[in-house]
């Protein structure tokens, strides 16, 4: 089995200005040194992605962003292509959060082409999934999960989704201050760890990189990163400060 390098991801949703970004990003950048263990990357706001670009140059940090259009340039007022992002220094891209699909009517199919054209244009999407609080109450979350893996990554060649991050955001955690146990989120990564098994194979299934999101803490967030198959974490709140986003990177 292959080891896969964590990835703690810092989602800062509709927060901060350039300026703003820049001092948290310069700010983290300082604290966390130039070896971090795990991987570390930024989503900052479009509008702050060249600054926070500048701050990380340099440093191990690395820039995704939030989300993007899945055609590469035309008439579509308001959008950004994969090719801009790219072009803009970003690694990786969130698709498919859950706030995008229930706050802008993303779709598993919208979804689905969003993450083939971040792979073919060389950015790792970090394809998120998870049930509401009524879908679990109601024991759906296994099949409310299935569908939507397997309709996001449908029609996808093996072969290219070696960059493939999936982010396992139970909705009722998101913001809540009510994180999944350790128990609960180990639970379902290994139920998406057997999925990916079943579906696209085993060196595929070592390969892609799980990531755990919705109110992880400093305070939760070793025992998150003990379980075997949890190898990251997608924070929002808690990577707003340099000082708490250090904290979750050195959970050591
Ligand atoms: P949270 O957000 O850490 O504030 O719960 C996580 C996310 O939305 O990715």
């Amino acid at each position: 089995m292959q080891t896969r390098r964590p990835l703690i991801a810092g989602n800062w949703k509709m927060f901060k200005t350039g300026a703003e970004a820049e001092r948290t990003a310069l700010e983290l950048v300082e604290l966390i040194g130039p070896a971090p263990g795990p991987e570390v990357m930024l989503a900052p706001p479009f509008t702050a992605l060249s600054a926070v670009n500048e701050a990380i140059a340099g440093s191990p940090v690395t820039l995704g962003a939030q989300n993007m259009h899945w055609e590469s340039r035309g008439a579509f007022t308001g959008e950004i292509s994969p090719d801009m992002l790219h072009a803009a220094g970003c690694r990786y891209v969130l698709i498919g959060h859950s706030e995008r699909r229930q706050l802008f009517a993303e779709t598993d199919e919208t979804v689905n082409r969003k993450i083939k054209a971040a792979l073919t244009t060389g950015l790792a999407p970090v394809f998120c999934v998870g049930e509401t609080e009524s879908q679990r109450r109601a024991d759906q979350t296994f099949p409310v999960l299935d569908k939507q893996v397997a309709d996001g990554l449908q029609g996808l060649d093996s072969g290219v989704l070696n960059r493939l991050v999936i982010a396992y955001e139970p909705v009722w955690a998101i913001g809540t201050g009510l994180a999944a146990t350790a128990d609960q989120a180990q639970e379902v990564h290994r139920y998406l760890r057997k999925w990916i098994t079943d579906n696209l194979g085993t060196a595929l299934a070592d390969q892609i990189r799980i990531l755990y999101g919705g109110s992880v803490k400093p305070a939760n967030v070793a025992e998150l990163m003990a379980q075997p198959d949890i190898d990251g974490a997608l924070v929002g709140g808690a990577s707003l400060e340099a000082q708490s986003f250090a904290q979750l990177v050195a959970y050591r």
